[in-house]
C-alpha cells in the first residue's frame, strides 16, 4: 500500500489524477495540499474540496499552500485550458467566460469543509515526520509547496519513500514555450532547489505524459461506467479536450483524423508511483533554468559532465521518464476508475 500526499492545482487532469489516486486499491491518499498554478490558491483549493465532496472522500485531508511563487513574479494562470473556474466551467455557478466564475459561491461541503490548521508545507513535514519513510509525495503543481516544505525542514528527503514530480520536458517541445512545461515554468526556482536534495526522486514530464493521450471514447466510457466520478471527469474535460485539439498536443492528431483527446498528465504522476515498471528513466544532475531565454527548461546531464561544471556539482542523480507503456498505462487508469470507485 503506498501513502500518498498528492500537492496538486486541480486543475482538469489534476481532478483526473485525484480520481486514479482515489479509487487505486494500492494508494492511501491521506491529504491533497493544494498550490496555485492553473487558478488561483482560493479556487485549487475550493476546487480540491469539491472534487472530493463530488468522489465521496471528503474525509481525505486537504490543507492550503502557496498563492505565488517564492522568487519570481506570478504568471498568468492557464484559464484558456483549464476554463476560468479551474475545472472546465462545470464547477456549480461557473458561468464561462463571464466573472461571475470568480464569485461562483462554495458548495456546501466546500463552505463547510474545514482545512488543516497547518499550511502545505507545515502539513506535508508533520506527516513525514509522524511516519518516516512511508509516505510518498506526488507533486502535480508548480514545487513552490515541496521547495517551502525543503527549506524548513532539510532532512524531508530522508523521511519521505519518495518524490515524484509531473513536471519538465527533456526531448518533447515544452508546451508553453519551446522548451518549458507550465509547472516548471510556474516557479522554477522551485523545482531547481528540489533537484539540489537528496531524494528518491522521479520526473515524469511531457517526454511520456504527451504519449499517454485520453481520447473522447476513452473519457466517454468512465462517463458511463464511473458514476458521478466518470461525470465529473466527462464534463470537466470538454473544455480541456478542445484546447488540446485545436491548438494542444492533439492538433496533429485531430487533423489527421483523430477523435478530440487530451493528454492525461497529473495520472501519469500517479501511476509512476504503482506501476514503475512501465516507465523507462534517464537519470543524471537536474537543473531548471530559473530566468532568462530558456526559462523553465529542464536540463538532465545525461552525459556526466556534472564533474567539470561548478552549476552541475554536488547535484545527485535525479530520474527522469523518457519512454512509457502507453497503453498499460491508459487502460489501468480508465479500469481502476471504473472498478473502484467510491461513488
Ligand atoms: C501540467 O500543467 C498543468 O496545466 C496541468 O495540470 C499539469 O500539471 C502540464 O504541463
Ligand atoms: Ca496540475
Amino acid at each position: 500500500m503506498h501513502k500518498v500526499i498528492l500537492d496538486t492545482d486541480p486543475g482538469v487532469d489534476d481532478a483526473m489524477a485525484i480520481a486514479y489516486a482515489l479509487a487505486h486499491p494500492d494508494i492511501e491518499l491521506l491529504a491533497l495540499t493544494t498550490v496555485f498554478g492553473n487558478i488561483n490558491i482560493d479556487y485549487a483549493t475550493r476546487n480540491a474540496q469539491y472534487i472530493l465532496e463530488t468522489l465521496g472522500a471528503q474525509s481525505v485531508a486537504v490543507a492550503k499552500g502557496a498563492a505565488v511563487p517564492g522568487v519570481q513574479s506570478p504568471l498568468p494562470h492557464a484559464d484558456f485550458v483549464h476554463g476560468a473556474d479551474g475545472l472546465g466551467n462545470v464547477y456549480p455557478g461557473s458561468q464561462p467566460g463571464s466573472a461571475a466564475t470568480q464569485t461562483a459561491p462554495l458548495t456546501a461541503t466546500a463552505r463547510h469543509a474545514s482545512l488543516e490548521p497547518l499550511d502545505a508545507a507545515d502539513f506535508i513535514i508533520a506527516a513525514a515526520r509522524a511516519e518516516p519513510q512511508q509516505i510518498t509525495l506526488v507533486a502535480v503543481g508548480p514545487l513552490t509547496n515541496i521547495a517551502e516544505a525543503l527549506r524548513r525542514e532539510p532532512e524531508l528527503p530522508s523521511l519521505v519513500a519518495g518524490l515524484v514530480i509531473m513536471g519538465g520536458t527533456v526531448s518533447e517541445p515544452g508546451n508553453v514555450s519551446p522548451v518549458a512545461e507550465a509547472n516548471f515554468l510556474n516557479d522554477p526556482h522551485a523545482a531547481d532547489a528540489l533537484f539540489a536534495a537528496d531524494w528518491p526522486a522521479t520526473v515524469v514530464g511531457l517526454d511520456v505524459t504527451h504519449r499517454i493521450m485520453l481520447g473522447d471514447s476513452h473519457l466517454k466510457s468512465l462517463q458511463d461506467h464511473a458514476r458521478n466520478t466518470g461525470d465529473l471527469i466527462w464534463s470537466s474535460s470538454r473544455f480541456y479536450v478542445d484546447f488540446y485539439t485545436r491548438s494542444g498536443a492533439a492538433k496533429e492528431a485531430s487533423e489527421q483524423g483523430a477523435e478530440p483527446q487530451c493528454a492525461m498528465h497529473d495520472a501519469a504522476a500517479v501511476a509512476y508511483v504503482v506501476m514503475p515498471d512501465a516507465f523507462t528513466v534517464a537519470s543524471g544532475a537536474a537543473r531548471v533554468i530559473p530566468d532568462g531565454l530558456a526559462v523553465g527548461q529542464l536540463a538532465l546531464d545525461r552525459k556526466g559532465y556534472a564533474y567539470s561544471l561548478p552549476h552541475w556539482q554536488n547535484r545527485p542523480a535525479t530520474h527522469v521518464c523518457m519512454s512509457v507503456d502507453a497503453e498499460r498505462v491508459r487502460q489501468d487508469f480508465l479500469s481502476i476508475i471504473i472498478d473502484h470507485h467510491i461513488r
